[in-house]
């Protein structure tokens, strides 16, 4: 018997039907992989799971028995909990505090420091997270803030637990700890939604997938026939490619230069590096290695401590994002939410935002020209969205991602700096990012982009660092790039 029905859940938001009439079984105890585009309506679908947002029709049962689930508490006390795809969690309060929130124990009717302390060294064992549960959330990396989200969910003990892309922000190593979890779940009786761009990662995991595609069920997968080509042609609709096509590049003069510049996380390594013109030059290694902190000094965010940063060879001044747009930089950042977007301003606002000097006309913001230079960005890279004026909290997450990189593809930069540049994207939206990175070199764009996908530095790159804390130890040309030449540089081993 499933323990977790839904029939015919169909939910209209302005301008898109997000689901149409959507059906989904899982049994205790099995993983059921949940997949598609970008847009497709997965988290729509997880979310009225969870109770944050009511279906405009259709049925849902737990053992059997329909049940309404019109809140979040609700959704809690039938035992569903939902890891969030974007992170929702609040940045001054500790991580023990995040893990109980909303649901404080109580002693006496006072909130029971101790009982919480306890349950969060508990729950963050689980996920193999060795930090103080004191510790405040924002002082943690952004991969650690997306296992507090997954211990919060597994410390309410759910009966159905939701992962809406848990492993978009961890390391290979931690996504191992996540899966060994999973496992564990799934001898206990849990039953586990899981919703991965990964298709590696459903290949591993799930016992069945379902795929969803514009807002419809386009089929189901069983464990035997789970495999990357089927999973993509239900996904959208055709035969894709297998993968991207990368051309190696004529590299030209050098326009980024880094002399010593020393990053405020690693005081005591000054990097030394070069970009050329029309080149893709990757940047490899494993989380808090410095590579955010890199691209973030190089973007002005971070001030360096010494050294300089040359373009065209010219030294120039990079205090602020400001000047390092002047300086012809652009950096899509890893955390979208936190430093890509103004989600409460339309899509067309965002993509204009840097651009903005650009847009007037006799001292007037020229909305014309910012409107037709959005809808250009939005045919280009097929953001799906009803139209340009739509408010981009609204856009799916993969869909917002394209935002962010639309915003500083209109600044039209000589160096562009991209930091994850496909996470949460789908299959056939990333094949459209790694067309445009090979555009824009092709054009004589200097392209450095950080990447914890190995696939991605070994497709993509012309040349690649590997960082090891803070150091560069070693650059690989195309030529000599392997999985194990990285790892071996990754691992601080000398070249
Ligand atoms: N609150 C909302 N208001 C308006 N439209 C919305 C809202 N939430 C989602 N949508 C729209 O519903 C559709 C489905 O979005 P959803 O977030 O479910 O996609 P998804 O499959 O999770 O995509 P991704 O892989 O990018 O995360 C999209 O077109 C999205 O723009
Ligand atoms: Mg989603």
């Amino acid at each position: 018997m499933p323990l977790l029905q839904v029939r015919g859940i169909t939910k209209r938001f302005p301008g898109v039907l997000a689901l149409d009439a959507v059906d989904m079984a899982i049994e205790p105890g099995e993983v059921l992989a949940v997949i598609g585009e970008n847009g497709a309506g997965k988290s729509t679908l997880m979310k009225i799971l969870a109770g944050i947002q009511a279906p405009d029709d259709g049925e849902m049962l737990i053992d059997d028995t329909p049940v309404d689930i019109d809140s979040p508490r609700r959704a809690t006390e039938l035992g569903i909990a939902l890891i969030h795809q974007e992170l929702n969690l609040c940045d001054n309060l500790t991580v023990a505090a995040n893990i109980y929130l909303g649901r404080e124990p109580r002693t006496f009717g006072l909130i029971d420091r101790a009982a919480i302390h306890q349950g969060a060294t508990i729950a963050l064992a689980q996920i193999g997270l060795a930090i103080d549960p004191n510790t405040l959330l924002r002082e943690l990396p952004i991969g650690h803030q997306q296992l507090i989200e997954i211990a919060k969910a597994l410390s309410t003990q759910a009966r159905v637990l939701i992962m809406d892309e848990p492993t978009s922000s961890l390391t290979s190593e931690e996504a191992k700890a996540l899966f060994t979890v999973i496992n564990d779940l799934r001898g206990r009786d849990v039953a586990i939604v899981y919703i991965s761009h990964r298709l590696s990662e459903v290949t591993a995991l799930a016992d069945r997938v379902i795929i969803l595609r514009d807002g419809q069920n386009a089929g189901e997968l069983a464990r035997t026939e789970i495999a990357h080509n089927a999973m993509v042609s239900l996904m959208v609709g055709r035969d894709v490619s297998q993968y991207y096509v990368h051309q190696p590049h004529e590299a030209g003069a050098i326009v980024l230069q880094a002399e010593d510049l020393v990053v405020p996380v690693w005081p005591k390594h000054p990097l030394n590096f070069s970009v050329h013109r029309g080149e893709i030059v990757g940047i490899a290694g494993l989380v808090g290695a410095g590579r955010t902190e890199l691209l973030q000094v190089l973007f002005g965010i971070a001030p360096a401590l010494a050294g300089r940063v040359l373009i065209d060879g010219e030294p120039q001044t990079l205090h602020s994002p400001v000047d390092a747009i002047r300086a012809g930089l652009a950096l899509v950042p890893e955390d979208r939410k936190q430093q890509g977007l103004i989600l409460e301003m339309a899509v067309a606002d965002n993509i204009g935002l840097p651009g903005l000097h650009r847009h007037h006309r006799m001292g007037f913001a020229d909305y014309a020209r910012q409107n037709a230079d959005a809808e250009a960005m939005i045919q280009r890279l097929s953001i799906r969205t009803p139209d340009a004026g739509q408010i981009v909290q609204f856009l799916s997450g993969g869909n917002q991602q394209k935002v962010v990189l639309a915003k500083w593809l209109a600044l039209e930069p000589r160096v562009l700096l991209l930091d994850e540049p496909t996470r949460g994207i789908d299959v056939g939206a990333k094949e459209e990012i790694y067309r445009l990175m090979e555009e824009l070199a092709a054009t004589g764009v200097a392209v450095l982009f950080a990447s914890s996908e190995m696939e991605e530095i070994l497709g993509m790159s012309d040349r690649t660092f590997v960082m090891h804390e803070g150091h560069i130890t070693g650059q690989l040309q195309r030529a000599d790039l392997s999985e194990e030449a990285i790892m071996h540089l990754a691992t601080g081993k000398a070249a």
